[in-house]
């Protein structure tokens, strides 16, 4: 297993969404609502678990993408474009009838956005095409929340393997969230996905709800400018890893590109504290550019 893992660099399986994302600068989101141009016009890929593998390729780690498009205008482009960031497609599913993910991205001068999301339709839930068989080739297996049935298929596969699950505990249904955080290994939510995971509750006290789900070894959240905080099973309180300073000019994907950093990390056999920061740094890059930073801008970042 060693010698593999030193002789090609880590595999990480992202499992979740893929979305088609057309991102608008704009000098202001108006209200009320008008007719507002844009400075600046892109297309490409988005969506969680796309955004994560892309950033595990850049960081030097092989990615493949389990998911599903739509068999539409949207679909193939997709495919093409992952294909090209050198992520391995062979289990991204091609749908009949389905329709991909779309998301209008509005990005405001100070980099921040307002997102709206179509999530697909006729995408179908059941996971019993996904090829398991090769989860054992994993170091990592990463996840988001938009397909629950695939990640519960794809963790159990994982941990019978003794590859560790990360889950991106982002915005979803109480319920949803509740039901996965039990079955991977290290749970890092977003704020408004801790939120949901634990109606009520302070940062800490949710994470803690997190460690005593299950065989959850580790439990983070993610703040943006205030860095992450996370807790590891056995510790008496949460640590706090600080964001890195930027200058912000696109806050898209900063969560994705950390799932994959911190993904990757763990596949590498960092400890914790480590690969948190080394996440943070990843993610601070990707809010400064807004584009996903490689290896080299990462070290240099965590080395100060
Ligand atoms: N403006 C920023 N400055 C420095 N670091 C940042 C900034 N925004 C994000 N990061 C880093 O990236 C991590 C993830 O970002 P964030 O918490 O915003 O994710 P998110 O809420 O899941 O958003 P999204 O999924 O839309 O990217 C943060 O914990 C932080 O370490
Ligand atoms: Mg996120």
């Amino acid at each position: 297993m060693l010698r593999r893992i030193m002789a090609s660099p880590p595999l990480v399986i992202c499992l979740g969404n893929v979305v088609m994302d057309h991102t608008f600068r704009v000098e202001d989101i108006p209200q009320p609502p008008a007719k507002i141009a844009a400075r600046s016009y892109t297309i490409g890929p988005g969506g969680m678990a796309a955004n994560a593998a892309i950033a595990v390729v850049r960081l030097g780690g092989r990615a493949a993408f389990w998911g599903r498009v739509g068999e539409d205008l949207n679909g193939e482009p997709l495919a093409e474009a992952l294909a090209a960031e050198q992520v391995d497609v062979s289990g991204l599913r091609h749908v009949p009838g389905g329709r991909t993910p779309v998301g209008a991205v509005l990005v405001d001068p100070r980099g921040e956005r307002t997102i709206v999301s179509f999530r697909g339709s006729g995408l179908g839930t059941d996971p019993d095409w996904l090829p398991l068989a090769r989860i054992g080739e994993a170091g990592a297996l990463c996840c988001d929340p938009r397909w629950p049935e695939g990640v519960a298929a794809a963790a159990a596969a994982a941990r019978a393997a003794g590859v560790p699950v990360v889950l991106d505990g982002e915005r979803s249904e109480t319920r949803l969230l509740v039901d996965l955080v039990p079955r991977i290994d290290h749970a890092v939510f977003s704020v408004p996905g801790l939120a949901n995971y634990a109606p009520g509750r302070a940062p800490e006290e949710g994470l803690r709800q997190a460690l005593a789900s299950g065989p959850v070894r580790v439990a983070a959240v993610t703040q943006g400018e205030r860095g992450v905080l996370w807790m590891a099973a056995g510790d008496d309180g949460a640590t706090r890893t600080p964001a890195f300073s930027v200058e912000a000019t696109n806050t898209t994907g900063a969560g994705d590109v950390f799932h994959g950093a911190y993904a990757l990390a763990i596949a590498e056999g960092m400890p914790v504290a480590r690969a948190m920061r080394f996440a943070a740094a990843a993610g601070a890059l990707r809010a400064r550019d807004g584009a996903t930073p490689d290896r080299a801008a990462v070290e240099a970042m965590v080395a100060g």
